[in-house]
């Protein structure tokens, strides 16, 4: 058997691609190896979002390279990567194959013809292509938490990304495989499950839209947790916010990217939302599920972004009160509106500054919230021992902060109440509360 060892990079999509990747490969005969120094095949599941992610995998492509100096093995690269710069990646001579992410059905026949020799490239992009069929392997260590996707590629075109030229249109996949999957994983002893999409709000499948199908999920089991990323501020639906509130299994965790606080930066970036929208739904949030968390990214520095402008993101943000944020400045990807269109013409500097502002001020905002928890008893799901000591377990909140506390009597994928005691801003420190 030939054994095959993939480091996956970017979203969670990647995560779940990786799994999809693993079954179709173990059903030709390959099987998964977690050492890169056994392994027959090499493969990184890649990104190219920001300009440092690819900078990475550029780097370790080379340390592919010394590997197979040793021994006989085949180089690929998948994901988002692969379908970003095709040609030019086998041009360099390092990688054997070369597949984009609607072409993992024909991974075994490539890994067949590199293995004579010849270097394979596909990085056609499909309409159809869900993968429905396919039952991932999963990779979670705990065999706790498990990511479904429901649907691939993305039909907005928001002028600074590059996701709808790596992934293609927006395709919702069948909501009966989607259900199935899930009660596939409660019987493997999953507890939680993600459901991924880049724009989970405009998942459409004959007449199952996402407030129904995030409903189909929440039926499979009461003590199956569901959560799901990311929702479009534009897209998400009162609709959606009601079924939330409706299961006590659907997770108060709402992933909103907001990129920025100014209405004029909005509207170059080409979201279809301004800020006083975006507070709208904050507030409709708020309103249905008062205890919901949540959590948004921001781009720093986008082209022409000026001081007041930058000042605007950081009022949204005070006014918001994240939980969490994700928070990156701009990168220009080639071949996306705003590389065509506009200059980059904020200085690396500059977009630094302005990123660790907003770093500082979410710093200061999570620390909030979670001191806002003190005293508060959650119901969290057990994940597994903690970094630090094999005495304290580490779980999640519903809305998806880590706790940790002591305790030698639960293990993974057990429910258990805690007690905030104390917090930094990134963890509840707390106590068994039962
Ligand atoms: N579909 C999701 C985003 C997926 S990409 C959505 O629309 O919200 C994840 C995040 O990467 C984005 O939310 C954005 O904040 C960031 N991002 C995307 N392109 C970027 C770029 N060119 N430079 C910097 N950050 C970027
Ligand atoms: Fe990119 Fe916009 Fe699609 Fe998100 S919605 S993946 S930011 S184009
Ligand atoms: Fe990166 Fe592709 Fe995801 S560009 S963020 S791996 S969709």
């Amino acid at each position: 058997m030939k054994k095959v060892y993939i480091e996956t990079y970017g979203c969670q999509m990647n995560v779940a691609d990786t799994e999809l990747v693993f079954s179709i490969l173990e059903k030709k005969g390959y099987s998964r190896c977690e050492d890169i120094s056994q392994a027959d095949v090499i493969m990184a599941n890649t990104c190219s979002i920001r300009d440092n992610a690819e900078q990475r995998i550029i780097g370790r492509i080379d340390q592919f390279v010394l590997q197979r100096q040793k021994r006989e093995i085949i180089i690929g690269i998948l994901g988002c990567m692969a379908e970003r710069m095709k040609e030019a990646l086998l041009s360099s001579g390092k990688v054997d194959i070369v597949a984009g992410p609607d072409s993992y059905r024909r991974l075994p026949e490539l890994l067949e013809a590199a293995g004579e020799g010849y270097p394979q490239i596909d990085v056609i992009l499909s309409r159809e292509e869900t993968y429905a069929d396919i039952s991932p392997v999963r990779t979670d260590k705990n065999g706790v938490s498990a990511f479904i996707s429901i649907m691939r590629g993305c039909n907005n075109v928001c002028s600074y990304c590059v996701v709808p030229y790596t992934r293609g249109v927006e395709r919702s996949r069948d909501a009966s495989s989607i259900v199935r999957e899930a009660c596939d994983c409660v019987q493997k002893g999953y507890k939680e499950v993600t459901l991924l999409g880049q724009n989970v709000d405009s998942y459409k499948f004959e007449d199952v839209d996402f407030a129904r199908l995030l409903e189909m999920v929440a039926q499979v089991s009461p003590s199956l947790r569901v959560r799901f990323s990311t929702s479009n501020p534009q897209d998400i639906s009162d609709e959606v916010i009601e079924v939330m509130a409706r299961y006590p299994n659907i997770c108060h965790h709402i992933h909103l990217p907001v990129q920025s606080g100014s209405n004029r930066i909005l509207e170059k970036m080409r979201r279809r939302y301004n800020r006083e929208w975006y507070l709208e739904r904050v507030a409709k949030i708020r309103e249905i599920i008062p205890d919901c968390a949540i959590s948004t990214d921001v781009i720093a520095g986008f082209c022409s972004e000026t001081e007041e402008d930058h000042q605007a993101t950081l009022s949204l943000f005070r006014e918001v009160g994240f939980d969490a944020a994700f928070m990156f400045y701009y990168s220009e990807r080639p071949g996306t509106l705003a590389a065509r269109k506009y200059p980059d013409d904020v200085s690396l500097e500059e977009k630094t500054r302005r990123l660790n502002e907003i770093i500082a001020l979410q710093n200061s905002l999570s620390l909030e919230s979670n001191r806002r928890d003190l005293g508060k008893v959650f119901e969290v799901l057990v994940e597994g021992e903690s970094k630090k000591s094999a005495e304290r377990l580490c779980g999640r909140t519903g809305t998806n902060k880590v706790c940790v506390w002591d305790d030698t009597s639960h293990k993974a994928g057990d429910y258990v109440k805690v007690k905030v005691l104390d917090c930094t801003q990134a963890t509840l420190l707390c106590e068994l509360a039962e």
